[in-house]
């Protein structure tokens, strides 16, 4: 079938609304609404376009649209979130989103897996670290970034990559390839979101000495 009908458009949003109202979404994911693939291909397309560490790309996106799939690594993910949410203090005000994207993840239309070609580095010091994470962090955000243009939304996660090994089990991804995170992939109810609150510039900018 093809999936047509539900291409996205672009929304109206300048360039410094698209960049500072990019959040983390974790309740207003929905559910119900299919997400075209092609959507999915073009902010992977638009992602590819972020710098790497020597320009030498090596990035693998696993896609997951399969019902079965998503539930078993939707299975992982709440609990690498339990094991983590007991942790936080209980007035933590990311608790309530959180417990939400733990009963739901597994049923967001698509999860996507960025990936790295190799292990992060034992040798190299913090450059050779750096540079590694470097070269595929930046690719997530633009495709964070790339859904928001088009009026869909997705979650900053990492917590599964504490088992990290299971979820590749399920999807088959081979042991010389490092996941980064993964990312919810939905419509996003509304497409108003705002600014967060973060500190003042002044707060955190030095000019020529610390
Ligand atoms: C390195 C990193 C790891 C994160 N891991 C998770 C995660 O595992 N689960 C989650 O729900 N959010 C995770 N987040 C999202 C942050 O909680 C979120 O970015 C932060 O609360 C600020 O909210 P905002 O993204 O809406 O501005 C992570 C964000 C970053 C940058």
């Amino acid at each position: 079938m093809s999936d047509s009908p539900h291409r996205a458009r672009l929304i109206d949003l300048t360039t410094e609304e698209l960049l500072t109202t990019t959040r983390t979404v974790r309740r207003r994911l929905d559910l119900d609404r299919p997400v075209a693939r092609a959507d999915v291909e073009r902010a992977i397309e638009i992602a590819l376009q972020a710098p790497s560490g020597g320009n030498k790309g090596g990035l693998r996106w696993l896609v997951i649209d399969d019902a079965a799939t998503r539930q078993a690594v939707g299975e992982v993910w709440a609990e690498c979130a339990e094991v983590y949410l007991r942790r936080l203090p209980a007035d933590d005000p990311m608790i309530p989103g959180a417990r939400r994207l733990q009963r739901d993840m597994g049923r967001v239309p698509v999860l996507v897996i960025p990936t790295i070609q190799g292990r992060p580095p034992s040798g190299g010091g913090l450059a050779g670290t750096a540079s590694f994470w470097g070269s595929v962090l930046p690719a997530m955000w633009s495709f964070m970034l790339a859904l928001r243009a088009r009026g869909m939304g997705s979650a900053w996660t990492q917590i599964h990559l504490a088992r990290e090994e299971k979820v590749a089990r399920i999807v088959g991804i081979p042991s010389q390839v490092t996941q980064a995170g993964l990312l919810p992939v939905a419509w996003t109810v509304g497409t108003e979101f705002k600014p967060a609150r973060r500190e003042r510039v002044e707060e955190v900018v030095s000019w020529n000495t610390w």
